[in-house]
């Protein structure tokens, strides 16, 4: 079974192909992708997406794509994603983001993001969810914060090495406890 989240002005659910081209557009976006270790092309975009479509076929959740209920545009994805050993803080499951940027600060990030950790601990029975990005992304710290995570701590991501600027990140976390339901 695959779930959809509804929520005021949104449709999380699976991918579909139509989702591909606006997809590779905000992964090859240059603004959208300055927190990431590299801008995606079509190709790299598309190999995403699969595995994304993937996981959601295979778990029933993942990192879904969005649609904004009035007009039906595909305008990015949000979820949840399971990082089993690659952190010191792994075994976790980890919220996140991408969105095309003429809907940034509308609140859509905030909307979806919520109804995900709903979802997580009330369906899913998930008891802490976690996010981190680079700790110059305001942007995304600021979504955290306004789902009530806590800064938990700064580390260094083990994909990128020394030198690369994206290496410093900041983790949040959030308790089931804690989720103001
Ligand atoms: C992060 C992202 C998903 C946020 O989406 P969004 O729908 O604009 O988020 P929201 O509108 O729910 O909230 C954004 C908040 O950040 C604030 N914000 C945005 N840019 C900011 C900046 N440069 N400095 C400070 N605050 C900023 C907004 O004002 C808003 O806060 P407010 O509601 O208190 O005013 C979007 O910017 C994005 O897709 N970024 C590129 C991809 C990315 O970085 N993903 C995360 C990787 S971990």
């Amino acid at each position: 079974m695959i779930y959809e989240i509804c929520t005021d002005r949104l449709l999380l659910r699976q991918w579909q192909d139509s989702d591909y081209a606006p997809f590779a557009k905000i992964s090859s976006n240059a603004e959208v992708m300055q927190y990431f270790p590299k801008i995606l092309n079509r190709q790299e975009s598309d190999e995403l997406a699969d595995k994304i479509r993937t996981l959601i076929a295979e778990n029933g959740w993942g990192l879904w794509a969005v649609e904004l209920l009035e007009t039906q545009e595909f305008i990015g994805c949000i979820g949840m994603h399971a990082q089993p050993t690659k952190f010191d803080f792994s075994p976790c499951i980890e919220i996140g983001w991408r969105l095309d940027p003429q809907f940034w600060n509308h609140g859509y990030a905030t909307e979806g993001a919520e109804a995900c950790l709903r979802f997580a601990f009330e369906e899913l029975y998930f008891q802490e969810i976690v996010a981190f990005t680079s700790k110059n992304n305001i942007a995304s710290q600021k979504v955290m914060e306004k789902l009530g995570m806590t800064f938990s701590h700064d580390f260094l991501h083990p994909d990128l090495d020394d030198t690369h600027p994206l290496r410093e990140e900041k983790l949040y976390r959030i308790q089931k406890q804690d989720f103001k339901f």
